[in-house]
């Protein structure tokens, strides 16, 4: 049987897994690929602590083993922008196959390293760089490959959909943060999670392979759920409406959209019951319609479900999970159109809805539902109001006006709304 083999950059979680099952799953991993799937070298910081590989593969020298003669593939699982692009530009150099997680290095340095890839005639995939064990690269590049992707969203980071659920159940932003950190999902400085930096790294990496489009994180527009109020979550609810982070891209006629934001679904949406830290996509193709892809976006196993995949369809001869790109512009995020939700802290004089609803009209934004309830302290109301389509620039400009009314206290949230317009009179 023919051998390929593996050397490992990072034995933490995920590459404990991938060492593990090369181990105890070697004879169905070895028929799945039609070859001796061999790890012959793992480097890890400090080798003194009890891995998941014999102790006479480890080594500390990176560098090396990305150009060791007996490692045919590298898998490259220590996460972070360098020294792993680096690392991978090496070992692609050096003429190896390489499988990596690492989205920050793919979403940032991707068309270069692609290019470097298929000019060596080697394999570079990442299955497990976005969602961990959803296969959603594979699907996006091969089975999918017939169709023209007309939209695509998702719930692409765990964490957050952990917290805006348990948000939803009532929770404080701030308890539900301190629960997700508790129980592991979040990091200690969970920024990346909740700014959606990790989400638009992501998104930037769906984006390239679903639409061809040559694209950066920097061109994503992106806002968190730091400001989120469960209050936000609950009023929506009963308009119809369930809360996700989600990372949203549509091919518009002169352009792509791709962002990530907050999002308002109608409760019935697939993506609407996905709930805690898991993970799904949805993608909608012209021939194939919508599919959604869901499961477990992290975790040891589910990862390793990923990388060993990548493995796998290297030794079974694929190469490359891209499409050409070609030339399609990433729209600035004023020219995406949207539903908005909007909840206005009020005086409680007369008068003061109908100089809400004449800054709407000035703006082109027509009026799909208010809510307003008989205030519980005197002095001061509270108005939500959900507006049809139209474009960002205009809900903005009209933000910024709602803001300036003498009678407005506060625009407490701007939730943007992704439903289409016939929505509530379905
Ligand atoms: N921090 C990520 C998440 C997992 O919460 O989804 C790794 O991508």
């Amino acid at each position: 049987m023919r051998r390929l083999r593996v050397g490992l950059l990072g034995v933490g979680v995920v590459g404990g897994s991938v060492a593990r099952a090369l181990t105890q799953k070697r004879e169905q991993l070895n028929a799945a690929a039609g070859a001796e799937l061999v790890l012959t070298r793992a480097v890890v910081r400090d080798p003194t602590k009890a891995r998941d590989v014999p102790k006479n593969l480890l080594g500390t020298d990176a560098e090396a083993l990305v150009r060791a003669d007996d490692v045919d593939l590298v898998v490259e699982l220590m996460g972070g922008e360098e020294p792993c692009r680096t690392l991978i530009d090496t070992a692609l150099t050096h003429g190896k196959h390489v499988v990596t997680a690492n989205k920050r290095v793919l979403a940032w340095h991707g068309d270069a390293l692609f290019a470097k890839a298929a000019a060596k005639n080697v394999a570079l995939r990442y299955e497990a760089a976005v969602c961990g064990g959803l296969p959603v690269i594979a699907p996006l590049a091969d089975d999918l490959a017939a169709n023209a992707i007309r939209e695509l969203r998702g719930i692409i980071n765990g964490t957050t959909n952990f917290i805006v659920t348990a948000m939803a159940a009532g929770g404080s932003y701030a308890d539900t943060l301190a629960e997700a950190q508790r129980r592991g999902f979040a990091e200690a400085d969970p920024t990346a999670d909740v700014e959606g930096i990790d989400a638009a790294d992501k998104l930037a990496i769906l984006v390239r392979l679903a639409f061809g489009a040559a694209i950066t994180p920097q061109k994503i527009f992106r806002e968190g759920i730091a400001k989120l109020e469960a209050r936000d979550i609950a009023l929506g609810r009963e308009l119809g409406y369930t809360l996700k982070l989600l990372g949203t891209a549509r091919l518009a006629a002169t352009g792509v959209e791709a962002r990530v934001h907050p999002v308002f679904l109608p409760t019935s949406h697939p993506l609407a019951r996905v709930d805690g830290a898991l993970n799904a996509v949805q993608v909608v193709g012209d021939l194939c319609g919508p599919i959604m892809f869901s499961g477990q976006g992290a975790g040891g196993d589910a990862t390793a479900s990923a990388v060993l995949a990548d493995i796998i369809h290297v030794a079974r001869g694929a190469l490359n999970t891209t499409r050409a790109t070609r030339d399609l512009p990433i729209l600035p995020m004023g020219e995406t159109r949207t539903r908005c939700y909007f909840r206005i802290a009020v005086d409680d004089v007369p008068g003061v809805f109908a100089k809400i609803t004449q800054v709407l009209a000035d703006h082109a934004i027509g009026l799909a539902s208010v809510l307003q309830r008989e205030p519980p302290q005197a002095g001061s109301a509270e108005i939500v109001l959900l507006t049809y389509s139209a474009p960002e620039s205009a809900h903005a400009a009209a933000t910024a006006d709602l803001e300036k009314l003498s009678c407005t206290r506060a625009v407490m949230a701007r939730i943007r709304v992704d439903a289409p317009d016939e929505h509530r009179h379905a």
